[in-house]
């Protein structure tokens, strides 16, 4: 990116009023500062680099920073980080220890897709206790990208995957006590730190291609049948590998609505740093609703050059990031506060 470009950028950040906090590295890294000078001292690009939504991804990240530094691909890292998470039976958003729907099934969803641009997808499977592995199977063995339901369990169960009985004795009880309490109504889901929704990571290799990955249980008491935007390309995760990649967090109707992993990943393509692209696409989404209350979404990303931006609706959202130098938890920047 030449100079003339970064000031071009800058202007825009004048126009959409954004602080420095918000505006963040330009994709080469130098720093646009408060005032949108130029720092022209060019930072060293840091990768291989994991980040990945909510807390439960420090300790994804931790594995997958691991596989990685075993020799692994960013397609084992997001695999491998990413089962950490399914496997963790006290993480009531994300794999087998998930919420059930409202008729007591616990479905889960989850998507992966690497720097060649393949991708594969698993919605509305139960029982089986790494989805995210069987999308990666999806992708590598088969010509399609998406299975549902029972021909995903299915085609998960032949190739070799345990099943597992859900809900957890635990969650069910729950499951019951909100059967009895419950009003026939659809309630908007609260998503913030405390149940984190989806996990969504994004890693980079030492040469710099990305892959990326997310898997969740969806939305606590959702509708039978109904799938979010996570195992959905371009709306939970999108990479490309010559610009980006996005995944997302929260509200899944909202950010199938919008495209949203995508429109992230087209806006970088266009010259937009990795938050303001989260930003733009989070203000697309801010937007397109009348009513926010309750509608949290949340967009992490990282560049070519391994800029990393995050952006939600409300404050709460925050992702974990690991390098060679630092493991730790990030804030994102939002738009208001609940
Ligand atoms: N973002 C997860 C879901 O809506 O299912």
């Amino acid at each position: 990116m030449d100079r003339r470009k970064l000031i071009k950028i800058g202007a825009l950040g004048s126009i959409l009023g954004l602080s420095k906090s918000v505006f963040g590295e330009t994709s080469n890294g130098i720093l646009i500062k408060e005032n949108n000078l130029i720092d022209n001292e060019p930072k060293k690009m840091i990768y291989p680099k994991i980040v990945s939504t909510w807390n439960h991804g420090m300790a994804a990240n931790q594995k997958a920073w691991e596989t990685i530094k075993n020799g692994g691909t960013a397609l084992d890292a997001i695999e491998q980080g990413l089962r950490v998470t399914e496997s963790d039976l006290t993480n009531r958003s994300v794999g087998i220890g998930g919420m059930p729907d409202r008729t007591g099934h616990v479905t889960l969803d989850a998507c992966i897709m690497d720097e060649q641009s393949r991708c594969g997808s698993v919605a509305f499977l139960e029982g089986i206790d790494h989805p995210i592995s069987v999308a990666r199977k999806v992708m590598e063995t088969t010509q399609h990208v998406m299975l549902v339901g029972k021909g995903a369990k299915d085609f998960a169960i032949e190739n070799g995957f345990s099943k597992i009985k859900t809900p957890l004795p635990e969650v069910k009880a729950e499951w019951k006590k909100w059967l009895k309490e419950q009003e026939k109504i659809v309630k908007q889901p609260q998503i913030n730190h405390e149940n984190h929704d989806t996990i969504g990571m994004l890693a980079m290799d030492k040469d710099g291609n990305i892959c990326g990955g997310c898997t969740t249980s969806g939305w606590a008491y959702k509708l039978h049948g109904r799938v979010g935007d996570s195992p959905i390309i371009g709306a939970g995760l999108f990479i490309d590998n010559e610009v980006g990649g996005a995944v997302a967090t929260g509200l899944g109707e909202a950010i199938i609505r919008i495209a949203g992993s995508h429109t992230v990943v087209e806006l970088m393509r266009q010259g937009a740093s990795a938050m303001e692209a989260c930003k733009e696409t989070v203000d697309r989404i801010i937007k397109k609703h009348k009513n926010l209350e309750g509608l949290q979404c949340g967009f992490l990303a990282i560049d070519k050059n391994g800029s990393v931006g995050a952006f939600s609706v409300y404050n709460g959202f925050n992702f974990a990031y690991t390098d060679e130098k630092q493991h730790k938890m990030i804030d994102a920047h939002f738009d208001r506060t609940w």
